[in-house]
């Protein structure tokens, strides 16, 4: 038996740490919190993704009485960017939400596992590492590509026969 470890790393900042384009994304994604449609839930959650293309898409959280048929903010955003430009790629995305008390996470919230998916195969479309900015009023962590969101990921390429 052998073990492998898998080691992620994650960069931590504190908000004014962040570049003037980071602030901007972030502050936009906490933005969008208060567009969020969350009867259900009240937990509002807001999306930000640059574009290679320079444009900001962004996105919030969207609920249904048919509560599977709601949405997380993340794909709202991705699939609107996608549906938008479907030649661009995503340079950064950042997220964050807003709990039951009004406030804002103090640790960075994290994309559920459908979203994690969906921002792989929206990284694998684009073809360069997409950049997630998870925001907490603590502290904010960077990822550098998605991959490190989800390790072990499946995609389209594991389907091919090996060479
Ligand atoms: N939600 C998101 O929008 N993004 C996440 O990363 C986690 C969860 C939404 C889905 C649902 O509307 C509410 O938050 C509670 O799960």
């Amino acid at each position: 038996m052998k073990e492998h470890k898998i080691e992620i790393p994650v960069k931590v900042y504190a908000y004014e740490e962040l570049s003037l384009n980071d602030r901007t994304l972030v502050d936009k994604a906490k933005e969008m919190t208060y567009q969020s449609y969350a009867p259900y839930s009240h937990f509002s959650v807001g999306a930000a993704a640059l574009l290679d293309n320079k444009v900001i898409i962004t996105g919030s959280n969207q609920e249904n009485a048919a509560y599977p048929s709601g949405i997380c903010a993340e794909r709202t955003t991705l699939f609107y960017a996608q549906a938008q430009y479907p030649d661009a790629a995503v340079q950064t995305l950042a997220i964050a939400a807003r709990n039951e008390s009004g406030h804002f996470t103090k640790s960075p919230c994290s994309p559920c596992g459908a979203c994690r998916q969906v921002m792989l195969e929206s990284q694998v479309r684009g073809g360069i590492p997409m950049r997630v900015l998870l925001y907490g009023s603590d502290y904010i962590y960077e990822l550098a590509c998605v991959e490190d969101l989800l390790p072990l990921c499946f995609t389209f390429a594991d389907m091919k026969a090996e060479e």
